[in-house]
């Protein structure tokens, strides 16, 4: 476990798991915070972990920026202004371009930075009573710093401008049904839930989780026809990067009917 001021990083074989640690704040996004959420993406990807959990210590996800920190005190130098807000620009980028797959447990509170995470991770379990707001409008400018793009690419127009626009708060249970939450359990569940998720993830390979997430990603910028040819130039690769373990493996145990490929994973021999 590697120990950050205000972060807490255990990587446990292929799952690390990061706790945003200021409950007494409800971990909301100081300078600290954001240097040390640079350090410990970096850890993580360095270890080529498959899933990254991220977590709020005590009854928040994340309350968002410090605003005090953050907006309020280096307001009058941009110098300091830019030198503290950018590690968070950083990070946030590194997590939405992870390459394992990346799991957003919300808790409880999730604001404006907080909302933004869970909406940049690919995988959101929610708890059924967590709470969450684009406040900005209540204090006077509209989602930064990626919050637009994250909300805007989760939800539909009418709901997205809904809860921009009133700052209005909704629940984890609603976060399902407005596409920002995969699922939502009650919170005395999501530890079991999402640890259930977790061993999912892990039983798949490295490399086809990372590959079906680059397609994905790279898919919904093309048109149809040339998604088709992205997507069988990747499957020779993906092929190639695993030494054909889909031919040879798994679907070589399907023919001697060792597993339902519908209902089951094959057993990985190769997982690079
Ligand atoms: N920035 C700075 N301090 C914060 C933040 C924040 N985003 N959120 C909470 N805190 C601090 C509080 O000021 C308080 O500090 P104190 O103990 O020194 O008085 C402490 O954390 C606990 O907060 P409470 O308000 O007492 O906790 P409560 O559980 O009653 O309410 C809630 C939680 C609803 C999250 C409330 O703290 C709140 O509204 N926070 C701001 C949420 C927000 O709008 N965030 C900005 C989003 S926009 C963006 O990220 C750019």
């Amino acid at each position: 476990m590697s120990q950050y001021e205000c972060v807490d990083l255990t990587i446990d074989g292929d799952l690390a798991t990061v706790v945003l640690n200021r409950p007494e704040k409800r971990n909301c996004l100081s300078p600290t915070l954001h240097r040390n959420m640079v350090d410990a993406l970096n850890e993580v990807a360095a270890e080529k972990c498959k899933v990254l959990v991220i977590a709020g210590a005590g009854d928040a996800f994340s309350a968002g920026m410090d605003l005090e920190q953050c907006f309020l005190e280096p307001f009058d130098d941009p110098e300091k202004f830019n030198e503290i807000n950018q590690p968070c620009f950083e990070w946030f980028t590194h997590l939405r371009n992870f390459p394992g797959v990346t799991v957003a447990k919300v808790n409880g509170w999730a604001f404006g930075g907080g909302w933004e995470i869970a909406s940049i991770c690919d995988i959101v379990v929610a708890a059924e009573e967590s709470v969450w707001g684009l406040s900005e409008i209540n204090f006077g400018i509209f989602p930064g710093g990626g919050a637009t793009w994250s909300y805007a690419h989760n939800m539909t127009r009418k709901q997205a401008l809904y809860y921009a626009l009133t700052g209005n708060t909704l629940t984890g249970k609603q976060a399902v049904g407005l596409g920002l939450a995969t699922m939502a359990v009650p919170l005395a569940d999501l530890d079991a839930e999402v640890d259930k998720v977790v061993a999912d993830l892990v039983g798949k390979g490295r490399a086809v989780l990372r590959k079906t997430k680059e397609v994905y990603e790279k898919s919904l910028q093309m048109t149809f026809e040339e998604s088709i040819d992205w997507e069988m130039a990747k499957m020779w690769e993906l092929s190639r990067e695993t030494n054909d373990d889909w031919i040879r493996t798994a679907l070589k145990s399907f023919a001697k009917r060792e597993f339902k490929p519908g209902l089951q994973s094959y057993k990985l021999t190769n997982d690079v």
